[in-house]
């Protein structure tokens, strides 16, 4: 994320230090760099345009991996669209200056207001997940005298060999409409009245660094479009969803997003069809870090540990995946300690707090951390457990840093609870 050491401030985010960052706005904070966050869009982009599909793909960003409205604001202006998964994701990205009619609505179970928010507002397509979803989203459309454009999220039983808690399209998983079943759920969707098909859309999982898997989805839902042409099932667009996995550790490296996504496209090339993905992580995870300070070191009976003021309900998924995120120093190397294997852990009353195992670190009290890779699926998973306000949220860019959310303080937690009469 455009991170570099210099010798006397420390590590920096663009031309910002993060001590500054520190110093100004506290601790824990998350820090984005607009520059990387625009790269990784960009990377998308490039891929497109090299396949010839500049003119009929849309890269709509996965909301829920980071909502902050600074974010979606900026991948707007960028031309980006949107993936949404509830009312309040689309009143973030309208309040944020999207484009209603670049947004997809995602998720297995929408609420009716949910679905007349987004009829009202003119999203793009509703990727519907069943036959009662198709059926109730026909209801409201009529009762608005509107007709809805939908897609089918397939479920292509493919394995996309990720966590077991991200992997979504196997057979088992509660989403997509089964592939078996696919045939005649269109045919279902193409005899109500106020629903027009539009189009088709899959999504097998998160955290993908193979494409293979992702590329053989691709090869089954261009078949069933094939062969939902044939009965005069036409659709105008294929979503191939989101998964493109990062790098968390150094050693690990992901694939550039121009390799990854090159077995999917070139199957587009000789097609008709315009062409959706829906990142989230791959857009905004490696421009997204941490900053933590450790509050104290207490050495253990068998670990060390170092205590550090972010914590689980900062980001979950070192705790609710066994997730790995680097952990580095901010400081110039070496401050005095000798560098030896730590626990890095919150406050949290829970063993499942940790941050990072085994890490070997030189660590004084006081010290800032970067923890990497945090900018999907952090602050967006960020909970008050322990009554922790939620952390401030930086946004980098060049030798500026911008408040894009401030911290939250105690009274706000509980402003919206009563006592008994
Ligand atoms: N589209 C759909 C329908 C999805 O369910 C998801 C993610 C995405 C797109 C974006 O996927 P991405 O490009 O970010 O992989 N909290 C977990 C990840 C959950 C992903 C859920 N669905 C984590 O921290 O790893």
């Amino acid at each position: 994320m455009g991170l570099t050491h210099d010798g006397a401030r420390g590590l920096q985010v663009e031309s910002v230090a993060l001590e500054d960052i520190a110093e100004r706005f506290g601790t824990p904070c998350y820090v984005y760099s607009r520059l990387a966050l625009t790269a990784a869009y960009v990377g998308y982009r490039n891929a497109l345009q090299a396949h010839g599909l500049g003119d009929r793909a849309l890269v709509c960003y996965a909301v829920k991996a980071n909502s902050n409205l600074a974010i979606l604001n900026l991948f707007a202006r960028l031309g980006a669209g949107f993936d949404i998964v509830s009312g309040g994701e689309l009143a973030r990205v309208l309040a944020a200056g999207g484009s209603a009619d670049k947004i997809v609505f995602s998720g297995v179970g929408k609420s009716r207001e949910e679905m007349r928010a987004a009829l009202e507002a003119g999203i793009h397509c509703f990727n519907v997940e069943s036959t009662g979803e198709l059926e109730q989203l026909n209801e409201v459309a009529g009762s608005l005298d509107r007709r809805a454009p939908v897609s089918l999220r397939v479920n292509p039983d493919v394995d996309a060999k990720t966590h077991p808690y991200i992997s979504t399209g196997l057979k088992t998983a509660k989403f997509g409409v089964a592939f078996d079943q696919a045939f005649d759920t269109y045919r279902r969707a193409a005899s109500l009245p106020h629903l027009a098909v539009k189009g088709i859309d899959c999504h097998i999982g998160s955290q993908l660094l193979d494409p293979a898997p992702a590329a053989e989805a691709a090869d089954k839902v261009l078949g069933l479009v094939d062969r939902l042409a044939a009965t005069g099932i036409v659709l105008e667009h294929i979503d191939l969803g989101g998964g493109m996995g990062i790098q968390y550790r150094r050693e690990e490296p992901a694939p550039a997003t121009a390799d990854y996504l090159a077995p999917m496209l070139v199957k587009f090339a000789s097609r008709r069809e315009s062409l959706i993905f829906e990142p989230g992580r791959s857009l905004v995870g490696n421009a997204g870090l941490l900053l933590t300070r450790v509050q104290v070191l207490k050495p253990g009976a068998e670990k060390h540990f170092a205590v550090v003021d972010a914590a689980m309900n900062d980001m979950m998924r070192p705790a609710l995946y066994d997730a790995w995120h680097d952990i580095v120093p901010v400081a110039t190397v070496g401050a005095g300690a000798a560098a030896m294997p730590y626990e890095i852990v919150g406050p949290v009353c829970e063993s499942g707090d940790f941050l990072g195992h085994d890490r070997s670190l030189a660590l004084q009290e006081g010290d800032l951390l970067a923890i990497l890779s945090a900018g999907a699926y952090g602050m967006a998973m960020a909970s008050n457990y322990n009554s922790r306000p939620r952390a401030a949220e930086v946004m980098v860019d060049g030798d500026a840093m911008h408040l894009i959310r401030r911290r939250e303080n105690v009274a706000e937690l509980f402003a919206l609870e009563s006592v008994l009469p």
